[in-house]
């Protein structure tokens, strides 16, 4: 969701915004634009649609040595030109893209822009013109005039600003939005994310909320907005190029899905020590074994991931476990027990929805743990504690291999917490041994693409709907497997417990309505679902069974390799991302980028 990046110092300022905006794509964007400029003049380039299309427009001949670039999302006004950014200030002389959302945009206009024409509809366009009302009609310098409009603005952002009569500068900040600065020989840069500075730098410096820089080529310097200047150590990120190269996959997706049974074993050998062992901090530990109760609040793919260590977790260190949906629980935090425990689980770690419930749970002084695959993110500055998810950079917008991870990361906190409290439970689960398992499991699964593409050709075609069963932990796949169906094939689905459907949302099934079914785990509970499935057929369903292969009867479509009880939410989900991952094909649509969608989503 809006990406910025920017340079300056740089003799090809227009290479490197563009390279920059390209590893940006994966958040999410519907129009981008730079600008570039020298000491004689800048350049604005927008446009609506890819960066390629933008790429077009840019051509060859634009240089400059100063510049900002754009992806954006639209939140205020539709993806036009006009609406893209950068924006410019009424005589044009200062140029700003922003990330966030500014909530008294309406007020700022009404109140001090009397007499401004303004060429679009976004809330960006409002700062900007402020800016340049304050130093063009007030008679500011513009660092002042940047911090009075700091001072108006309220809500979310991410600036940075160029004023075009002094192209040595970008000034910076940001509140609650992630941005980065990156530091070179010779430039600096700034960017919503390091993966799209790594080709120039692995050096970067954090911003924290409502902090403000000033960048020049060869000085990057951090004050609050009251003008004290703040002393920041950079530091140096292991980012590795290659692992964000596509290869010869034809989709990340595909790539990301693949690498998880790589993921597994990475996983294996961070959480545990030279003997085999199983090693989670000890800090975390305790911090668990304090807990009375354990919140895990989270969005999208990475709360289903919840649902699916919930089990674990419970089973092995005997806390009870809640749920939070991050966007509800910023809003209404529910009766907390005694000794609450927040886990945030976050791919990017940069999740607003999620933010906003830690920074209320810091105010209230309960203590947090994020997990997430984004060391330094915002989520992991501002908890107590962090896990990494060791998945390596994941591009696809649809989530595959953090989820994996995240319930893998999960487990292995389950286990320490259980065994370091003398759990038999906990002793007696060899999770090394059974990740391993699993790890074989999802390779059995990722080497039966072929016939997973073809079941979905016959079974999804042309379909508008469809719905995933199970029961307990297959019921938290179902959840995660239509949420992947549904927003890369914009194939309408719902994830249902099985002995629930017939509660009312049967009266949906008709003649050729597909039902994807999940059966693992226990025999008698595996019986209780094939019974649902016989309902649904009974009705005139298209029936699609992915059973484990201990359970599985004559006429079951996909099988999948027994795992423990504990994992099973792992390998049940890799038939579910195929799936999705093949329909999403099938139906010529863009299967990284779906429409609508950002990666990391950084407003609420
Ligand atoms: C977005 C993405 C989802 C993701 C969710 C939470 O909506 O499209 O794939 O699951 O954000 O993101 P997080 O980075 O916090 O896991």
């Amino acid at each position: 969701m809006c990406g910025i990046v920017g340079v300056v110092g740089s003799t090809n300022a227009t290479d490197i915004l563009i390279q920059g905006l390209e590893k940006l794509e994966y958040r999410g964007y519907d129009s981008a634009g730079i600008f570039v400029a020298n000491e004689n003049q800048g350049q604005l380039i927008k446009s609506v649609g890819r960066i390629a299309d933008l790429k077009a427009k840019v051509g060859d001949a634009v240089e400059g040595t100063i510049g900002i670039g754009h992806t954006r999302w639209a939140t205020h006004g539709k993806p036009t030109e006009d609406n893209a950014h950068p924006h410019r200030s009424q005589t044009e002389r200062f140029v700003l893209v922003h990330n966030g959302v500014i909530e008294n945009y309406l007020q700022i206009k009404e109140e001090y822009l009397t007499g401004h024409t303004l060429k679009g509809q976004t809330d960006t366009e409002i700062a900007v013109h402020l800016i340049g009302k304050l130093v063009e009609e007030d008679g500011m310098d513009v660092l002042e005039a940047f911090k009075k409009a700091l001072s108006i603005i309220e809500g979310s952002y991410a600036f940075a600003l160029i004023d075009s009569e002094n192209t040595d500068t970008i000034y910076v900040a940001k509140n609650k939005s992630p941005l980065l600065i990156g530091l070179g020989d010779g430039y600096n840069m700034i960017c919503s994310d390091a993966i799209a500075m790594i080709r120039e730098t692995n050096e970067y410096m954090e911003i924290h909320d409502k902090e403000l820089v000033v960048v020049t080529k060869d000085s990057v310097e951090v004050q609050d907005y009251q003008g004290n200047v703040i002393e920041r150590d950079s530091y140096t990120a292991e980012l590795d190029l290659s692992d964000i190269g596509k290869g010869t996959y034809p989709f990340y997706m595909l790539k990301e899905i693949d690498e998880q049974p790589t993921v597994m074993r990475k996983l294996i050998s961070k959480y545990t020590d030279e003997t085999g062992r199983v090693t989670v901090d000890d800090d975390i530990v305790k911090a668990v074994q304090d807990a009375d109760r354990l919140y895990i609040i989270a969005a999208g793919t990475s709360y289903h991931a919840g649902f699916a260590s919930k089990n674990t977790l419970e089973a092995l260190t005997g806390k009870p476990v809640e749920l939070g949906i991050a966007s509800e629980w910023g809003y209404h935090m529910p009766l907390l027990s005694q000794k609450p425990l927040f886990i945030f689980i976050s791919q990017s770690g940069e999740t607003a929805d999620s933010r906003q419930v830690l920074v209320k749970a810091n105010e209230l002084g309960i203590p947090s743990l994020t997990v997430t695959n984004v060391p330094g993110s915002t989520l992991s500055r501002e908890a107590s504690y962090t896990m990494l998810l060791h998945a390596g950079p994941e591009i696809a917008v649809a989530s595959t291999k953090a989820y994996t991870a995240q319930v893998a990361t999960l487990a292995f906190l389950a286990k320490a917490v259980g065994e370091a409290s003398g759990k038999a439970e906990a002793k007696a689960f060899d999770l090394v041994h059974e990740l391993s398992i699993v790890a074989q499991s999802i390779e059995a699964t990722l080497s039966e693409k072929d016939v997973i593409a073809e079941k979905v050709e016959t079974l999804l075609g042309n379909t508008r709907n469809a719905f995933y069963i199970g029961r307990g932990n297959d019921y938290y796949v179902t959840m995660e497997a239509a949420l992947k169906l549904k927003e890369i094939s914009y194939i309408q689905t719902e994830g249902f417990a099985a002995g629930e459907l017939k509660h009312g949302t049967i009266s949906l099934i008709e003649d050729g309505t597909p039902v994807l079914a999940l059966i693992s785990g226990d025999e008698a509970v595996a019986a209780h679902t094939r019974g649902n499935v016989q309902e649904v057929v009974a009705r005139g369903a298209n029936a699609l069974t992915i059973v484990e292969e201990d359970l599985a009867r004559e006429g079951d479509d996909i099988l999948v390799n027994k795992v423990h009880p504990f994992l099973t939410a792992i390998s049940m989900v890799i038939p579910a991302q195929l799936i999705a991952y093949f329909a999403s094909l099938q139906r010529g649509l863009d299967v990284d980028k779906p429409r609508n969608l950002a990666k990391s989503v950084t407003v609420e």
